[in-house]
């Protein structure tokens, strides 16, 4: 190949691999400052962690993927309810915050909690999951309709997605379009997925919806 033929060659698969969208984390942070932010009492108080594990009805045996698990708030919680014969997967991007909940778990002497990395666009499952949970998390998702498509696909034919995010016009990212999900559009983005909402909590967050979805 002639030189200059070679440089083209380069410049147009450049040109295609930048026109690429490059998946991210929106509104990132390292390990540390997501320990701090979401471990505050404050916040752990507003989870009415609880009141939402109630509503989402686990049962003995499950299979639960707590989706952006963070520092483990849920998946710690989610452990006894799937007890015996069942597994939660703690799904992460950052391997700082599966490690940290790793931690938890053999401290606390937890052996049903699977860490698993993430990709951005795609939790990375097995295709066995009774229940999916998105707890403040939906929103930092580049590609959140591309995401629940690939999450839809790992569900069992009876799974359910429950997802809880912030009101738009509600919570630390009010004046971020960029990092606000509503219902409605999340429920459009499901259906294009193949889930309808099956199960909506009005009674439990002023400033947040909560939402499950299962397979039409
Ligand atoms: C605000 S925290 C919520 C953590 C946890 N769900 C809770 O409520 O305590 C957002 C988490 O989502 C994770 N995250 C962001 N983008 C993600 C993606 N594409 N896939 C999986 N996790 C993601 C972040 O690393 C972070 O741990």
């Amino acid at each position: 190949m002639s030189k200059k033929r070679c440089f083209a060659c380069v410049a147009f698969a450049l040109t295609v691999a930048l026109a690429q969208p490059a998946a991210a984390q929106l509104a990132n942070r390292s390990a540390d400052e997501w320990i701090a932010t979401l471990e505050s009492p404050t916040r752990i108080q507003s989870l009415k962690i609880y009141e939402t594990l109630a509503k989402l009805a686990i049962k003995p045996g499950q299979m639960v993927a707590d989706i952006g698990a963070g520092t483990g708030i849920f998946t710690i919680r989610f452990s006894p309810a799937v007890k015996p014969g069942g597994k939660v997967y703690a799904v992460d991007v950052d391997e700082k915050l599966l490690d940290h909940i790793m931690e938890a778990a053999t401290e606390q002497g937890i052996v049903n909690v699977v860490p698993v990395l993430g990709e951005f666009d795609d939790p990375a499952l097995p295709d066995e999951i009774d229940l999916a949970f998105i707890n403040d998390v939906l929103h930092h998702i580049e590609h959140r309709d591309v995401y629940l498509k690939n999450l839809a696909g790992y569900l069992k034919p009876a799974g359910r997605i429950a997802v809880i995010d912030f009101k738009p016009d509600q919570g630390g990212h009010r004046n971020q379009p960029e990092l606000q999900v509503s219902q409605a559009q999340t429920t459009a983005w499901m259906a294009a997925a193949g889930l309808k909402p099956v199960e909506e909590f009005n009674d439990l967050f002023t400033d947040k919806w909560f939402v499950i979805y299962a397979k039409r």
